[in-house]
């Protein structure tokens, strides 16, 4: 019941010192440092894992209270059936056991669960538990969280481009018509505001393919913390450091 855990007095301070007028309003993260969190514990991957999944807990939770809009968790990448099976087992089981734990909780909390990525290759429990999660949650609107699964920026990209090409040889849109309105549309996120805060943990500084589209005016925050150690109280600092950020979209 990690999750359910009051705030510290540290967590009080840092919620108080942020400007709830300044918000993300969409936080994307890409939960790294499972692994090596484990290997310096001596523990198989999956312990690591199974860790990270109580930071989801607790980070899917702070953010609903705090008022975040939309929350983007970066959970398998199209990149990631590379790994053994036995590691790929284990993370499905897990999804699995976290929908089938929480949904109520999360249903509860009015926030609805949508999916970025191709869902079809999933094997069916997982992608079952999946839709039913997604029908369950479907008219709540407190918090959208976007769970990305089986997800590749590139192959958004590509998914995209064949639905619009498909449109345009039907005769549904023009040519002319393609701009960058539309173009997003056809992106898993559809009409949703790009992230304004991608916050990767495990100390790497790349995007692994995660929103590549969407990202291109975000601010960074990457910290050395492996996932299964990001607690909110890490969230709230991030989120501060955000606040402390100047953006110009271009301008001056
Ligand atoms: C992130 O942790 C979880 C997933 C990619 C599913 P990793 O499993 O990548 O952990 P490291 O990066 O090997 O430490
Ligand atoms: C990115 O982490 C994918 C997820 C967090 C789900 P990876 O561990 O797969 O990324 P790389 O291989 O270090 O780039
Ligand atoms: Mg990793």
């Amino acid at each position: 019941m990690e999750s359910m855990a009051k705030n510290t007095d540290i967590e009080r301070k840092l919620i108080k010192e942020i400007d709830k007028t300044n918000l993300p309003n969409h936080i994307a993260i890409i939960m790294d440092g499972n692994g090596r969190w484990a290997k310096k514990r001596f523990l198989p991957r999956t312990a690591g894992h199974r860790e990270g999944v109580k930071r989801v807990r607790e980070i899917v939770k702070a953010c609903g209270d705090l008022g975040i809009k939309y929350l983007t968790l970066y959970a398998f990448s199209t990149e990631n059936w590379k790994r053994p099976k036995d590691e790929i087992d284990s993370l499905m089981k897990l999804l699995v056991e976290y929908l089938k734990k929480e949904l109520n909780t999360l249903h509860k909390n009015n926030v609805k669960i949508n999916i970025l990525g191709d869902l079809e290759k999933l094997p069916s429990l997982p992608k079952q538990e999946v839709f039913n999660a997604i029908e369950k949650t479907r008219n709540n609107n407190k918090l959208i969280l976007n769970i990305a699964l089986n997800y590749g920026g590139r192959d958004e990209i590509i998914r995209a481009i064949k639905l619009l090409a498909k449109n345009v040889k039907d005769n549904k849109i023009q040519l002319e018509d393609i701009n960058e309105e539309l173009f997003k549309e056809f992106l898993y996120t559809g009409s949703q505001p790009d992230p304004d805060l991608l916050i990767r943990t495990s100390g790497e500084l790349r995007i692994s393919n995660f929103l590549i589209y969407q990202i291109a005016y975000t601010e960074f925050y990457f910290t050395d913390i492996y996932w299964p150690q990001f607690t909110k109280e890490h969230l709230f600092k991030a989120i501060l450091d955000y606040q402390n950020r100047n953006r110009r979209f271009g301008g001056i």
